[in-house]
């Protein structure tokens, strides 16, 4: 069997030039790994943000980027049990998913109901687990009235799904062309955040606000909750003392565990929640992949697909 394997790799932070397409060791499945074929690779901006360099992490070079996927088991590494070879699963990795293959912990992936295809699997890492466990994290139950800056995105659009899934009103903010989508995801009421304050008329109203845009929208989205009302920010620190000031609950961001991955797999399966492809990129066009992401414009999630 080939030892090597078709990986984008940069060896330094930069431009998405430094992106190449070039054969790098296939890896092997350590203790409690398994060895994953991808069939497709999300692109979440954190993935540009560390090729940047402006993602407080350390890195070793060369980098493989990406952590969400979609794929079949090549291998099971020792330890492993409850998943075997030729099964479709999808999850997150922290090795690396622009690439033929990957490792990742057992417990890191879930199995891949087969009515739900490989692109729209890679989507669920680093989107709907994001927004899964803001809207658990902040309690949101029926009536709630939920705040979502970037409703259309790769993490907003299953955050308006999940809260209206939970019963909540949900209010939403995009841009003029991504108006119809947000209300077509149930959006109760769209904002296009380009046409004036979307606080205005709302102020002290949201039990929740989940904020995906950071800066002057995190800023003026306190105005928004109630005395006793959550936020979350994903978009930098959570922000703890203003929330003290504010009288807010300030959440930090989570990270989702096998259950919730296989609980929104089947919330995907029963049609209750929809995965959004914004676009697919073979493998050799990651630069025009992480260009389009940087845009910071999207409708759901890019996905880098690899010929299997
Ligand atoms: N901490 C975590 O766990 C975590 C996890 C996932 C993501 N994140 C971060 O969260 C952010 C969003 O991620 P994503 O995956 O959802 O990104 P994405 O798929 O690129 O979507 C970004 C969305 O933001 C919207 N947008 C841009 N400017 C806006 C503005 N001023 N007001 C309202 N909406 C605006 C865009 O909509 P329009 O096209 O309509 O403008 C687009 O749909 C990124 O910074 C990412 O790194 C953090």
């Amino acid at each position: 069997m080939a030892q090597t394997m078709q990986a984008i790799r940069y060896y330094q932070f930069g431009d998405p030039e430094v992106l190449q397409l070039e054969e790098a060791p296939k890896p092997v499945p350590k203790e409690g790994e398994v060895l994953i074929r991808i069939a497709a690779a999300g692109v979440l901006p954190v993935d540009w943000k560390i090729r940047k360099g402006l993602f407080p992490m350390p890195v070793r070079f060369p980098v493989i980027p990406g952590t969400a996927f979609a794929g079949v088991i090549e291998s099971a590494g020792p330890g492993v049990t409850g998943l075997i070879t030729g099964q479709e699963v999808f999850g997150r990795s922290i090795n690396g998913t622009y690439a033929e293959y990957t490792t990742a912990p057992a417990d890191s992936v879930a199995l891949k109901p087969s009515s739900i295809g490989f692109a729209e699997a890679a989507t669920i890492s680093g989107g709907a687990t994001t927004a899964w466990c803001a809207i658990n994290n902040a309690g949101i139950k029926a009536g709630d009235r939920v705040f979502i800056h970037g409703a259309g995105g790769g993490v907003g659009l299953f955050a308006v799904q999940f809260a209206k899934w939970k019963g909540a009103y949900v209010i939403g903010t995009a841009s003029p062309s991504n108006m119809d989508f947000i209300r077509s995801i149930g959006v109760d009421h769209a904002i296009d955040y380009t046409a004036g304050p979307f606080e205005a008329g709302l102020e002290r109203e949201a039990d929740f606000v989940l904020d995906t845009v950071g800066g002057a929208t995190l800023e003026r989205s306190w105005a928004l909750i109630k005395p006793g009302g959550a936020l979350l920010t994903i978009a930098g620190q959570p922000p703890f003392e203003r929330g003290q000031q504010e009288r807010v609950r300030v959440l930090r961001s989570a990270l989702a565990s096998k259950q919730d991955l296989s609980d929104i797999a089947e919330l995907i399966v029963k049609g209750a929640v929809h995965a959004q492809v914004q676009a697919l990129y073979p493998l050799g066009e990651a630069r025009e992949a992480h260009i389009r992401s940087e845009a910071g414009h999207g409708r759901g999630r890019i996905v880098l697909a690899t010929e299997t």
